[in-house]
């Protein structure tokens, strides 16, 4: 049976993870933030549809046709579920997360967003839900209005409360922080801003592998997700929108599919949710996500938070022994939903020597401002080190890291 208890088999699924980086030693993968590694299972579905029935999707009369269109519906259902929409036609398949948000900021902004209005986002956010928002913002006349942080590294809900004002017409927030860590409260920022009249957008990469995300719940109106964060592949990743707002928008991008008639002097547009999926779809990409989904619902997304908060207090505790090591973002016990990462700067060493020396010892992390530059130079901090974690990693993989993490300290401030 494949449980989070028995990892000789979960690591079995990602031969990858067990890949020697020397005659004896092991690879050490820590950055499952940036993108995770894929089982097995979903390598497999990938292949299966490109040996058995490669075909293009809702346009062949034939049975190859039929049945990629079959499983790629099929995949759409699959995140229909996971998210606990209402519909399948409020979910669009795009490139990734950024895509997402790009069509939600460009579709929905630019029809709705008038001179003056407010977006309301937080200084913790990807760079993905912050220039798609510039770029509507110069184009409407509008203003992009930042939540600052807390000195723990959390969303500070009273600067939130302060910044939402009847001229906030969107609160774009990440669900968790990819350089934080924390957890957003997300109920409560909607009921914040649907009180206000404000929708809500919810940028879910580093959340959906990691904690249940029911958007009814949350009470939330857009959702943005990455499939190769999800133990998917890459190139593929999806946007789900209340059905009513999406009927209300226009279609970004123009072509096969996403028409219902074509005139020569206008078109007209095809039902949700094809309207918003011109050309060719990622349809392999597709079908390895949904195996993706359908891997981690095994596991049990309740099982894998409880495995990573274990994780995460260990690495925490072993961070805190390193002598002047600053780690950003709330602790474990500060907030019980944070995600199985830290990051954390040494002053007088740059991170990036500090994962350059690690990447020769076969440790990857990432070091760098993780596409978070506003954060970065609010917290008045060039760059940190992130060490990120998901259900395949052990406490031996945290004890290998730490103790290269100390061997690579020493020598940096033997040599500085
Ligand atoms: C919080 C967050 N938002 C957005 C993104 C962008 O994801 P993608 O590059 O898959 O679109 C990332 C990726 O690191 C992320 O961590």
């Amino acid at each position: 049976m494949k449980t989070l208890e028995n990892f000789r088999l979960i690591r079995e699924d990602f031969p990858l993870l067990d890949r020697k980086f020397n005659e004896e030693e092991k690879l050490i993968y820590l950055d499952h933030a940036a993108t995770t590694q894929k089982p097995k299972q979903v390598l497999k579905k990938i292949n299966d549809y490109y040996l058995n029935y490669n075909a293009n999707v809702h346009r062949g009369a034939h049975q190859l046709s039929a049945k990629a269109t079959e499983k790629f519906e099929n995949a759409r259902l699959s995140i229909k579920n996971y998210i606990k929409a209402n519909s399948t036609k409020e979910i669009i398949f795009t490139r990734n997360a950024t895509e997402a948000i790009n069509i939600a900021a460009r579709s929905w902004g630019e029809k709705n967003l008038k001179e003056n209005d407010e977006i309301l986002l937080s200084i913790m956010e990807h760079h993905s839900n912050i220039v798609p928002w510039q770029l509507v913002a110069e184009r409407n006349k509008c203003k992009v209005k930042f939540t600052k942080i807390t000195n723990d590294g959390t969303l500070d809900i009273e600067d939130f409360k302060n910044k939402l004002n009847k001229k906030t017409k969107i609160v774009s927030l990440v669900h968790i922080s990819n350089t934080l860590g924390c957890c957003n409260p997300i109920k409560k920022i909607a009921q914040l801003s649907k009180k206000n009249g404000s929708l809500v957008l919810v940028d879910a990469c580093q959340s959906l592998a990691h904690t249940e995300v029911d958007v009814k719940d949350l009470n939330i109106d857009f959702l943005a997700g990455s499939g190769h964060k999800l133990c998917g592949p890459t190139g593929i990743g999806f946007l789900w929108a209340k059905e009513e707002i999406l009927n209300k928008m226009p279609p970004l991008f123009g072509g096969g599919e996403m028409i219902q008639d074509v005139f020569e002097e206008k078109s007209t547009w095809a039902d949700l949710p094809h309207k918003f999926e011109a050309g060719t779809p990622a349809i392999a990409e597709a079908i390895g996500l949904s195996e993706a989904l359908n891997y981690i619902s095994i596991l049990g997304l309740n099982n894998i938070q409880k495995y990573e908060k274990k994780l995460t207090e260990y690495l925490f505790e072993q961070l805190h022994s390193i002598k002047d090591l600053n780690i950003i973002g709330p602790n474990p016990y500060q907030d019980s939903n944070r995600a199985s990462l830290a990051s954390f700067f040494i002053k007088n060493i740059h991170s990036n020597d500090i994962a350059e020396i690690l990447d020769s010892k076969g440790i990857c992390i990432r070091s760098g401002n993780h596409c978070c530059q506003p954060l970065h130079k609010y917290l008045n901090i060039n760059s940190t080190a992130r060490v990120s974690m998901n259900f395949t990693t052990t406490k031996e993989d945290i004890d290998i890291f730490i103790e290269k993490l100390e061997e690579t300290i020493n020598f940096l401030r033997i040599n500085s």
